[in-house]
């Protein structure tokens, strides 16, 4: 799936700036280092990464990571428009199912951008989380 959501150009600051936060990650238990950026409808970018912890369910993905820090800079509005997910591994690396929710918490409507195996593609939270919890 390909679609124009997102300009190619922010497509690839986002992809560039997960990659660019990889390197910072915390994975000394797992080695798996995670990095992620997140657009704003401000038009800004936040990164994220995994912090681990010896006690392993402390860990938190990049993706909330990138989230909780665009949260911390705009506040309780924040809506993200996109988010993007790198890892080193050849697979494409997709967002786990707790960070799905807590995108579709400030965006149900948002654009995950990520590394398929033939370049960059774009699928929309509403299919990788259909039916999502909500309260309202
Ligand atoms: N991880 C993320 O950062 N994002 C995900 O969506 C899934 C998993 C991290 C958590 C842990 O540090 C490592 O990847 C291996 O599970």
């Amino acid at each position: 799936m390909n679609s124009l959501a997102i300009s190619e150009k922010d497509r690839a600051l986002l992809l560039a700036r997960a990659r660019e936060a990889l390197s910072r990650a915390y994975a000394p238990y797992s080695r798996f280092r995670v990095g992620a950026a997140v657009l704003t409808a401000q038009s800004q970018i936040y990164t994220g990464v995994n912090v681990e912890n010896a006690s392993y369910g402390l860990t938190i993905c990049a993706e909330r990571a990138a989230i909780f820090s665009a949260v911390a800079a705009e506040g309780p509005e924040m809506h993200l428009k996109a988010l993007a997910v790198v890892c080193e591994h050849p697979g494409p690396c997709l967002p786990c199912g707790a960070c799905r929710q807590v995108i579709f918490e400030f965006a149900p409507e948002a654009v995950i951008i990520f590394s398929g195996p033939d370049g960059p593609e774009e699928i929309s939270l509403a299919r990788l989380l259909p039916r999502a919890f909500s309260l309202k």
